[in-house]
C-alpha cells in the first residue's frame, strides 16, 4: 500500500462520541447479554416527524421536484423564516441574512472556516457539544479555550459563570469567537437573559463574534427563551445556529439553517456552491411549509404550522414530563448523584463523583473516571449513557442521561435499574443508602404515578 502524508491538524479532530458509542450499544444488544439495554445515550428526538411535515415532502416528491435548488434556499423559504425569526426574536432579519444547510451541524464548519486566521482562539462552553471543540480546534492550529463550568456550591449542580468567561478575554489572546449554545447539550440548562446580555456586552467590548447555537429553542420547560439577537446590535456579532432537527424531530432530514449578517451569508453562501451546491429541494420546500405558504414551479405548499402546533406543544410536554420523572428518581440516590433541573433539550447531566470515590468501585472495579464508569455500566450492566468528559474536561465526574427514549422501554424501568445498581454499588462500599434496594419500585413508581 502507497503510503500518502494527510493534513497534520487531522490529529486536532475529535469526534462526536454519541456515534461510537451508539454502534458499540448495537454490538452489545447482538451479544444478547442482557434481556434489554436501557437506552440513555441517545442524542435523536423521541418522536417522529408531525404527519403534515412528511405530507409536504410527500406532496413535493408527486410533483417531482427533485432538481437542483437554490444554492442559499429559495427566497420564498428564507422570507418565512427571516419572517418567523423577526417576530420572534424581535429584530428584523431579512432574507439575505439567512441560508440554509445540510443539518445544523455545517454551520459550525462554515463559521470556523470563515473567521479564524492565524493565531485566533475560540472560547467554547465546556462541557459542550464536542462538535465545537473539534473544529476549533482543527480550523485553529489547536487554539481552544475552554469556558469551563464550575459547580455552584449551593446546588451542586455545574453552571457557567460570566467572571471567569471575563478571566479568558483578559488572558490576552486574540479571541475571535465564543460559542454559546441554550438550551445546551450535554447539560439540559437554559442561560439565563441576564448571562446573554452580559456575553453581548462583553462581545461588543471585545470585539468578537459569538457563534449562539439555538437548535433545541422550543424544547424548554417552563423557562423564556432569549436569544442573542433580541440584544441591540447583536445582528452583528451573531451567526445563529439553528435547524429543523430538535423541534420539528427531522433529525435525518439533514435541514437547518444559518442566521447571521450579509456580509457573511455571502461567504457561506460561496462555500456551500463548493462544498454541497444546495439543500436539496424536497427539504427546501418542506422547511418554508413550515413558517408560511410556499409557492414553487407553479405548484403551491401551504403553510403547516397551524397543523403541527399541538403536536409540537405535547412533544415537548412528554419531554418535560420524562425530563422531570428522571431527575426526581435520581434524587433518591442523593448525595451520590446529583442532577441538575431539567430546563430544555433532553438531557441531564448529572454529577457523579461522588460513586466515583466509593472504595468498591474505586478498589474492587478500578473505575476512576466517568468514561471508565460508563463503559462499565453498558458492559456489564446494560445501561447506556455518555461520558459526561465525552462533551469536554469540564464534565467529567458527570453522566449525559438522554430522556428522549421511550419511558415504558427505557426511561421508567432504566432508571430502576440505575438506582439498584448504584444502590448496591454503596451497599458493597460498605456504607448504608438513604434508599434501600427493595424500597425502589415503590418509591420510583410513586414518582411514576405522579408524571405519567
Ligand atoms: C447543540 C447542538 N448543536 C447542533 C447539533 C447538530 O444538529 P444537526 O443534526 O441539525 O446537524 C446538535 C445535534 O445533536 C446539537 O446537540
Amino acid at each position: 500500500m502507497p503510503d500518502f502524508e494527510t493534513n497534520p491538524d487531522l490529529k486536532l479532530l475529535g469526534t462526536e462520541t454519541a456515534f461510537g458509542f451508539g454502534a458499540e450499544v448495537m454490538a452489545v444488544e447482538k451479544t444478547k447479554k442482557f434481556p434489554q439495554i436501557y437506552k440513555f445515550h441517545i442524542g435523536d428526538t423521541g418522536p417522529k416527524t408531525p404527519e403534515p411535515i412528511i405530507n409536504t415532502a410527500i406532496q413535493a416528491l408527486s410533483d417531482k421536484q427533485t432538481k437542483y435548488a437554490h444554492f442559499q434556499g429559495y427566497l420564498q423559504v428564507r422570507a418565512n423564516i427571516a419572517k418567523h425569526w423577526t417576530k420572534t426574536r424581535g429584530v428584523k432579519i431579512k432574507p439575505e441574512n439567512i441560508i440554509l444547510t445540510p443539518g445544523g451541524k455545517p454551520v459550525i464548519e462554515l463559521t470556523m472556516q470563515t473567521l479564524l486566521t492565524p493565531g485566533d482562539y475560540v472560547v467554547g462552553q465546556n462541557p459542550g457539544y464536542p462538535i465545537y471543540e473539534s473544529l476549533a480546534k482543527f480550523y485553529s492550529h489547536g487554539n481552544y479555550l475552554p469556558w469551563l463550568a464550575r459547580h455552584n456550591s449551593d446546588t451542586q449542580v455545574l453552571e457557567f459563570f460570566i467572571e471567569d468567561l471575563e478571566k479568558i478575554l483578559q488572558s490576552g489572546k486574540k479571541i475571535k469567537l465564543l460559542v454559546v449554545n441554550t438550551p445546551q447539550n450535554p447539560t439540559g440548562m437554559v442561560m439565563p437573559r441576564a448571562k446573554l446580555e452580559a456575553i453581548a456586552k462583553l462581545a461588543k467590548k471585545h470585539n468578537f463574534m459569538v457563534l449562539f447555537d439555538d437548535i433545541y429553542d422550543q424544547i424548554i420547560f417552563n423557562k423564556e427563551h432569549f436569544s442573542l439577537l433580541t440584544v441591540h446590535g447583536m445582528l452583528d456579532y451573531t451567526i445563529n445556529l439553528n435547524g429543523f432537527s430538535k423541534n420539528y424531530a427531522m433529525t435525518g432530514w439533514r435541514l437547518g439553517f444559518a442566521v447571521a449578517p450579509e456580509w457573511l451569508i455571502k461567504i457561506f453562501g460561496q462555500l456551500a456552491i463548493n462544498k454541497w451546491s444546495c439543500v436539496n429541494r424536497v427539504d427546501q420546500i418542506t422547511a418554508g411549509a413550515i413558517y408560511g405558504d410556499i409557492e414553487l414551479d407553479k405548484c403551491l405548499y401551504p403553510c403547516v404550522a397551524d397543523k403541527i402546533a399541538e403536536i409540537i406543544k405535547s412533544d415537548v410536554a412528554l419531554y418535560e414530563k420524562k425530563g422531570k420523572f428522571l431527575v426526581e428518581a435520581l434524587r433518591l440516590l442523593s448525595p451520590y448523584v446529583a442532577p441538575n433541573d431539567v430546563e430544555g433539550a433532553f438531557y441531564d447531566f448529572p454529577n457523579i463523583a461522588k460513586i466515583l470515590e466509593l472504595h468498591y468501585v474505586k478498589n474492587d472495579l478500578s473505575i476512576s473516571t466517568d468514561k471508565e464508569f460508563s463503559h462499565w455500566l453498558l458492559y456489564e450492566n446494560g445501561l447506556a449513557a455518555l461520558a459526561g468528559s465525552d462533551f469536554g474536561e469540564g464534565g467529567s465526574g458527570h453522566l449525559r442521561f438522554s430522556y428522549s427514549e421511550d419511558q415504558n422501554k427505557h426511561i421508567i424501568p432504566g432508571v430502576k435499574h440505575f438506582i439498584k445498581i448504584i444502590i448496591d454499588l454503596i451497599t458493597k462500599s460498605g456504607l448504608t443508602p438513604l434508599l434501600k434496594m427493595e424500597e425502589v419500585e415503590e418509591k420510583v413508581d410513586i414518582i411514576k404515578n405522579k408524571y405519567f
